[in-house]
C-alpha cells in the first residue's frame, strides 16, 4: 500500500516538473496579441445565454481581455499586435469547476461493489463507512502525498480547459487536518495553470472521537478551526452538509454566523438526501449557492430567486446514487435561479473527474440544454465562487480561455469520451495546443 503511494507521488511529481517549466509562463509574459476570427461565446448575453459573436476578435493584455468583438471592427490600436486566426473555432470562457472534494486520499472501490449489491448510501455511513473511511485516508497523509495522490484527478479537469476550480476540505475533521487539506489545494495553484477557491467544509461529517456530540464539535472545529484558518488566509468560503446523516439547520447556522463574523460567504450541500430547508438558510445569510438540491421545496426556490443564490446542479452524485428524484429544474429556470454545473469530485457519491462528461450528464439526466450546460460551467459558476471577473469573454475579464474544435457549442459534450478542446489559455498565456 505505502509503496504503491510512493510510486504514485513519485508520478505525479514527475508530471509536475514537467508541467511547470511549461507554465513558468503563468508569470504574466507581457506581449499583448489578438485571437482572431473565432465564433466567440462571450457568455455575456442577457441571464446567461451564450452571446455568440460571429467572426469575433479577442484583445488580450496583462492577463485580461482588452476588447472584444467582431473581427472586422478590431480597432486600429489592436491591428499590429501578433494575431492568432482561428478559422471559425468556437471560443469559450475556461471552464469552472464550482464544487469539489478532489483534494483527499484513498478510494471508496469497495463501496462501490456494495452499493451494487445493494447497500445505501445512508446505510454504509452509518455503519462508520462513507466520508469517514476517506477521513482516516486523508488524515494518514502529509500534504506531500495528499498532493501527488491529487494531482492526477485535478490534471484531468485541466485537459478538459477548467481553469478554475473549487476544492473543499472536509476530509480531516480535526483542525489540523482540516488546514491540511486547504494548504494542499491552494498549493495547487503554485504547480498548475489554474485558480484555486478553498472551502472550508468541516461541518461534513461527525468524526467517531465526537459521536453524540455534534455541538461541541461544531464550536470545538467547525468554529475555532475556521477561525484559525482563516487567520492563515486560507478560506474563500465556509459550507456545510445540511443533512439528516450530516448536521443540523441549527448546527448550520451557527457555522453560518462564524462565518459572517469573518466576512466570509457561505454555501451549503442542501437537499440533497432530503428537505432540511436548507437551500432556504444558505439564501437568509445571502449565500453564493446552495447545492444538490434533488429535494428542494418550492419555498426554497423563493428563497434563492429572492437573493440571487445560485442553484449547483451535481449530476455525477445523482448518478452514482442512482437517485431517481430530479432537482426541479423547471420550477429553477421559472423562478429565474442561476443554475451552475459541477462535478463534485469526491470518492463515495461522485468519482469523477470529467467536468466535460459531467455537462453531456447535465443534459441527458437533467434536461438542460446546451447554452444552460455551458453557463452552468461558466459564467454561472462564477457567481456561485463570487469571482466578478471571471465565466466571462468581457472587457476587464481574467483572459481564460478554451478554444474548441466544434462549429457548435452543443458538440463540446455530446461524444462521451471525446474532448475537443484545443486550446487553452490561462491568465492571457497561450498555453498551446492540446
Ligand atoms: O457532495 N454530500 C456530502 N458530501 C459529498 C459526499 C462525500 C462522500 O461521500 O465522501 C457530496 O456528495
Ligand atoms: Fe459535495
Amino acid at each position: 500500500m505505502e509503496t504503491n503511494i510512493a510510486r504514485v507521488a513519485q508520478r505525479s511529481y514527475g508530471r509536475g516538473l514537467n508541467f511547470m517549466q511549461e507554465t513558468s509562463l503563468m508569470a504574466a509574459n507581457a506581449t499583448p496579441f489578438v485571437i482572431a476570427h473565432a465564433r466567440v461565446a462571450t457568455m455575456d448575453g442577457a441571464q446567461g445565454a451564450s452571446g455568440i459573436i460571429e467572426d469575433g476578435a479577442v484583445a488580450i493584455a496583462d492577463g485580461r481581455i482588452l476588447w472584444v468583438g467582431a473581427s472586422a471592427d478590431l480597432p486600429a490600436d489592436y491591428q499590429q499586435w501578433p494575431r492568432e486566426h482561428e478559422e471559425g473555432r468556437l471560443l469559450t470562457p475556461a471552464l469552472i469547476d464550482c464544487h469539489t472534494h478532489i483534494v483527499h486520499g484513498g478510494d471508496r472501490a469497495r463501496e462501490f461493489a456494495m452499493r451494487l449489491e445493494g447497500a445505501s448510501y445512508e446505510g454504509i455511513a452509518r455503519a462508520g463507512g462513507g466520508i469517514i473511511s476517506t477521513v482516516k485516508a486523508t488524515r494518514a497523509m502529509d500534504d506531500d502525498v495528499l498532493l501527488a495522490v491529487s494531482l492526477p484527478r485535478i490534471d484531468a479537469l485541466l485537459a478538459e480547459g477548467v481553469g478554475t476550480i473549487e476544492i473543499k476540505s472536509g476530509y480531516g475533521l480535526t483542525v489540523a487536518d482540516e488546514i491540511k487539506m486547504l494548504r494542499v489545494a491552494r498549493h495547487v495553484a503554485d504547480i498548475r495553470p489554474v485558480h484555486i477557491r478553498t472551502t472550508w467544509l468541516a461541518a461534513h461529517a461527525l468524526p467517531p472521537e465526537y459521536a453524540g456530540e455534534a455541538d461541541r464539535y461544531i464550536d470545538d472545529v467547525c468554529i475555532a478551526g475556521l477561525r484559525e484558518a482563516h487567520a492563515l488566509g486560507l478560506v474563500d468560503a465556509v459550507d456545510a452538509f445540511c443533512e439528516n446523516i450530516g448536521f443540523t439547520r441549527d448546527q448550520t447556522q451557527r457555522v453560518f454566523e462564524a462565518a459572517h463574523a469573518l466576512g466570509l460567504p457561505v454555501k451549503l450541500h442542501a437537499e440533497q438526501l432530503s428537505d432540511m430547508d436548507g437551500a432556504a438558510l444558505v439564501a437568509q445569510f445571502d449565500g453564493l449557492s446552495a447545492d444538490h438540491l434533488e429535494y428542494l421545496s418550492d419555498s426554497g426556490i423563493k428563497a434563492m430567486a429572492a437573493q440571487g443564490t445560485v442553484a449547483v446542479l451535481l449530476p455525477g452524485a445523482f448518478y452514482t446514487l442512482r437517485e431517481t428524484k430530479l432537482p426541479p429544474i423547471d420550477k429553477l429556470r421559472a423562478a429565474g435561479v442561476p443554475i451552475a454545473v459541477s462535478t463534485d469530485n469526491n470518492p463515495g457519491t461522485s468519482p469523477l473527474s470529467s467536468l466535460i462528461l459531467t455537462m453531456n450528464m447535465a443534459s441527458t439526466l437533467f434536461r438542460l440544454t446546451p447554452d444552460e450546460v455551458l453557463a452552468g460551467v461558466t459564467v454561472h459558476a462564477a457567481k456561485a465562487l463570487g469571482m466578478a471577473d471571471n465565466g466571462r469573454i468581457a472587457l476587464g475579464m481574467r483572459a481564460d480561455l478554451c478554444l474548441w474544435d466544434v462549429d457548435d457549442s452543443a458538440a463540446i459534450a455530446y461524444q462521451l469520451g471525446q474532448n475537443r478542446l484545443c486550446k487553452r489559455y490561462f491568465n492571457g498565456q497561450d498555453l498551446g495546443h492540446i
